[in-house]
């Protein structure tokens, strides 16, 4: 599904240059639950936001499906993204004004389909992550977890091909951030929803059914497990 060939990505700093991403080559499969792991600094956000469309490549390809995404221009990368993938982050990135409902409802929204569409999906959504009954509440009146899964449930409510979460329990207790990962886990098994998501945290790592390992912007270990 995804394929990943000498990608190379080098920041601007100042004077230097910083040489995030050395030449990664990896190929991820439909339905696969990834972990990229490694210390702070060592390429994770940049490979996940350039596999995401929000971040541009300086030298290589990676293929989404039969799409370049290295040849594809700033607009039709924005409709790839609406369409396609799915975004959990590190702090959740919730829109604090709406309710769970609404911020669920707000990538359906954007892709214009009529509201008794929308209903029945987010109303499902919700109750697969565990949020029945909290349909109106805004985020700042959930705990972390919870808001974790409204940002689940409004990465999932379109039935992405692939979801990507930055850290996605960072922010969260040790307990809260077992939960997170079993629910992306169900989340994987039920609906076959490729999942690659970043970490450093020793308990996300063993979740995984997939450990590639970065360090300083190149693979150095690529696990399977069952
Ligand atoms: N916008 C940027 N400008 C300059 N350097 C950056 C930028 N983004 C990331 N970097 C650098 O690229 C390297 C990889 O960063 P990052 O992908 O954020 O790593 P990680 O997510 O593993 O902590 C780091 O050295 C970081 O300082
Ligand atoms: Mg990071």
């Amino acid at each position: 599904m995804i394929k990943i060939k000498n990608l190379v990505k080098n920041y601007q700093s100042g004077a230097n240059v910083v040489h995030a991403l050395k030449g990664i080559s990896v190929d991820i499969d439909s339905g696969e639950f990834t972990a990229i792991a490694g210390p702070s600094g060592s390429g994770k956000t940049t490979m996940l936001n350039i596999i995401g469309c929000i971040d541009s490549l300086d030298n290589g390809t990676v293929l989404i499906g039969d799409k370049d995404i290295g040849t594809m221009q700033k607009l039709e990368k924005s409709y790839f993204r609406r369409e396609n993938l799915g975004f959990i982050f590190q702090s959740y990135n919730l829109i604090p004004v709406l309710t769970a409902y609404e911020n669920v409802a707000f990538p359906l929204n954007l892709l214009g389909l009529p509201e008794k569409e929308i209903k029945p999906r987010v109303m499902q959504i919700l109750k697969e992550v565990g949020l029945e009954g909290m349909e109106d509440r805004i985020p700042s009146k959930l705990s972390g977890g919870q808001q974790q899964r409204v940002s689940i449930a409004r990465a999932l409510v379109k039935n992405p091909q692939l979801v990507l979460a930055d850290e996605p329990t960072a922010n969260l207790d040790s307990n809260t951030g077992r939960e997170i990962l079993d629910l992306m886990l169900e989340m994987n098994r039920k609906h076959k929803t490729t999942f690659i998501f970043s970490t450093h945290d020793q308990m996300v790592m063993e979740c995984a059914k997939r450990l590639l390992y970065l360090h300083d912007g190149e693979v150095i270990r690529d696990e399977r497990r069952e």
